[in-house]
């Protein structure tokens, strides 16, 4: 019995010893101290042993159960700390790896000019106004000095709501007419108005049926003397400011039915700094803007007196400053923007 016991033990310390992981241990285990275990049948002998040897073998037997239930103990601790070590290294977080990038969307070009011009003229002193896009006849021309069956409104193809009377503005300028109105004829004005145009245009890469317009307008009591080199001068300040701070402004005779005299407005070529390229036709200037001295006939429409007060009045396509900012050839491309890498590519042109 005693051999038997310390083989026991023997086999089982060397099979332990040979043991690498918890599944083997296990077995042991149950082969071991389990019910049906070596040992537990080796005890079952013990009814065989003598009174006198009793004591001793009995001992023998606690002595080989220790032994063999520290070295499983021993193993099983061994084996459930790699597994929490290897728990830890392959759940571990490296918070010095760069995070995934989510891209977020930028304003758009447009946006973003338009509130570039917005801040140039807030710091001279303007007001920043809105007018409806659903617009009337009478404040879309006729208060504009532009009558019905005037020629100057076949180059504003506009859309017509009802009968004749109700349209999408073809132009921000009416909302010259609802601020001279609003004002009562008495106050000076400084305003411009950034918004939505509509005009029958098929589109191309020059033109587009919705287009954004922004529309300026000062009037003063005539000892103020507005005047064309006032007009020069804001324009030449917001487009420096907008474009290049090397830019120059010139003015060429124009017509316009609600400015007299009128002109329109040429800057230095963006792409070629006003050398001649494909961008300005090699004649180094882009137009950008219509303006002039506001027509006293509107003046008066619109309740000012035109001996007692003058003023000065533009507008420009948001668009075509847009593409003449960033050398676009295509104005389909401020609207149908969604590849981010080419906003960002704008983004960085603009440092
Ligand atoms: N409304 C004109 C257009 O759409 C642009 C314009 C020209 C506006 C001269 C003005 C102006 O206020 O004075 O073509």
């Amino acid at each position: 019995m005693r051999e038997k016991l310390l083989e026991i033990k023997e086999n089982a310390l060397a099979l332990l010893e040979k043991c690498f992981d918890e599944k083997a241990l296990c077995e042991i285990k149950v082969k071991y101290l389990g019910k049906q275990g070596e040992l537990t049948s080796v005890l079952r002998g013990m009814r065989d042993v003598s009174q006198a040897d009793r004591p001793k073998i009995g001992a023998l037997v606690n002595d080989v159960r220790n032994a063999i239930e520290t070295r499983v103990n021993e193993l099983a601790n061994k084996f459930a700390e790699a597994e929490l070590n290897r728990k830890l290294q392959s759940e571990k977080i490296d918070i010095t790896l760069p995070g995934l990038q989510v891209k977020s969307g930028t304003p758009s070009i447009l946006e973003k000019l338009v509130e570039e011009v917005e801040e140039v003229f807030m710091s001279m002193g303007y007001d920043v106004v809105d007018g409806p896009e659903v617009e009337e006849d009478k404040f879309n021309f006729e208060m504009l000095n532009i009558p019905k069956g005037h020629p100057a409104r076949d180059a504003q193809d506009t859309f017509y709501i009802e009968d004749e009377k109700v349209l999408l503005r073809s132009q921000t300028s009416p909302v010259q007419v609802r601020t001279m109105l609003a004002a009562g004829g008495n106050k000076p004005v400084r305003m411009i108005c950034p918004g939505k145009t509509y005009r029958r245009d098929s589109d191309d890469a020059t033109h587009s049926h919705q287009f954004m317009q922004i529309e300026g307008l000062v009037v003063d009591r005539i000892d103020r003397n507005i005047s064309m080199s006032n007009l020069k001068g804001t324009l030449e300040t917001l487009f420096k400011k907008i474009l290049d701070d090397k830019t120059q402004v010139r003015f060429r005779p124009s017509y316009y039915q609600f400015t007299e005299p009128s002109v329109e407005v040429d800057v230095t070529c963006c792409s070629c700094k006003g050398k001649g390229c494909s961008m300005c036709k090699n004649t180094g200037w882009l137009t950008v803007c219509g303006a002039g001295i506001v027509h006293p006939n509107v003046l008066r429409n619109c309740g000012y007196d035109p001996n007692e007060w003058s003023g000065f009045a533009f507008g420009f396509g948001a668009e075509r400053i847009a593409m003449v900012k960033y050398g676009m050839t295509d104005i389909r491309k401020l609207d149908n923007q969604t590849d981010l890498r080419e906003t960002a590519a704008f983004d960085r042109r603009e440092g």
